[in-house]
């Protein structure tokens, strides 16, 4: 086992390649990541093998966004010389890590965890529910602990995986007898979930309420244009609620200057501020947060080959790492090891 000189805790997080990623994904945990990669050992994966649990009749897509999501890390500043950037399906000890995993997690368990409930009611499974799609935590308790990650910077509804990965290390290192596998600690960004344009609880593209990265700045201006606002609002010497109100959830993630941001609100309250007023102030924010991000991606866009080998180079040392990991629990729990690379038994 060579030795560790890097001792700083590791963090794991990763993103289905099921689309590219919008401003919810920068609020919530790409800005984070950004900071994160100079404290930390900073691992991302791209996690088209969980993205395939719920778009199994469209691996293309599956496929596409790796490269999406992947350009989407580049262009927001996630620095590929500080963080170990890794598409899942390239990972075969991630799989490895899955199968044994599912011995220490009951059905009822799994059918208990409130994202797969959540998940299942929006994807309207029903009955047919796929069974790799149930048993998917298991799946992001190897993504975790592979890495032996300490720190998952996710989302609110993310939380309920990191406890049950949590409950799987406890029971491998009780099976074990020494504690091989460290528990992960959820980081959850303080300012929650960024709503959608239109007022519904998430972000999401699939809703059609989403700002990506990517938008031109046509589409960022008809998006805030169509933005929610107070819908007792009527005219601009009304009263306003800034509570709810989409334009101000926003300012409150994106704009600097938390002064201003409370002038207009105490504004609005009164009565005697346009709704328009306050769009043109967002539109103008989201326009200078994106534009250089846009460039960035068109430019990296075109250099396909630079982000495919940064992609192999990181999807090789996270081989590395996780064949690591799955050797250490095989040999703690007494089963058999092999040599991966020279197909050689070791006895
Ligand atoms: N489940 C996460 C999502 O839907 C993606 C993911 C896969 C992940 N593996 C992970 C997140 C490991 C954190 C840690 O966005």
């Amino acid at each position: 086992m060579p030795i560790d000189i890097d001792q700083r805790p590791i963090i794991l997080t990763g993103d289905r390649t099921t689309g590219p990623l919008h401003l919810g994904h920068y609020a919530g945990s790409l800005k984070n990541r950004i900071v994160l990669q100079h404290s930390h050992r900073q691992y991302l994966l791209l996690a088209d093998a969980q993205a395939l649990t719920d778009n199994a009749s469209d691996p293309a897509k599956v496929r596409r966004n790796v490269l999406e999501v992947a350009l989407d890390y580049l262009a927001v500043g996630i620095d590929p010389d500080r963080t170990t950037i890794c598409v899942q399906s390239g990972l075969p000890a991630l799989a490895e890590l899955t199968l044994l995993y599912l011995n220490f997690v009951t059905v009822a368990r799994l059918e208990r965890n409130p994202t797969i409930k959540d998940e299942i009611q929006t994807r309207g499974f029903g009955r047919d529910i796929p069974a790799g799609f149930l048993c998917y935590p298991a799946a992001q308790a190897a993504d975790i602990t592979g890495f032996k990650a300490n720190v998952v910077p996710v989302g609110e509804d993310q939380a309920p995986l990191i406890e049950q990965t949590n409950e799987i290390v406890r029971r491998l290192n009780r099976q074990i007898g020494r504690d091989v596998l460290p528990e992960a600690q959820a980081l959850i960004p303080s300012i929650g979930r960024l709503p959608g344009v239109d007022g519904k609880a998430k972000m999401s593209k699939s809703q059609g309420n989403a700002i990506p990265l990517s938008a031109t700045p046509d589409e960022i201006r008809d998006a805030v244009r169509r933005m929610y606002t107070d819908p007792n609002h009527l005219r601009a010497s009304d009263p306003g609620t800034v509570e709810g109100n989409v334009v101000f959830t926003y300012l409150d993630a994106f704009d600097e200057d938390r002064a201003a941001v409370e002038d207009l609100k105490a504004r609005y309250r009164h009565g005697g501020l346009g709704d328009s007023v306050v769009k043109r102030r967002l539109e103008d924010i989201l326009q200078n947060l994106l534009a250089p991000i846009r460039e960035r991606r068109t430019a990296l866009g075109r250099d396909r080959g630079y982000v495919l080998d940064r992609l192999q180079a990181g999807t090789l040392a996270a081989r590395e790492r996780t064949q690591a990991t799955l050797d250490e629990l095989r040999d703690g729990l007494g089963l058999f090891t092999f040599d991966v690379a020279r197909f050689e038994m070791h006895r």
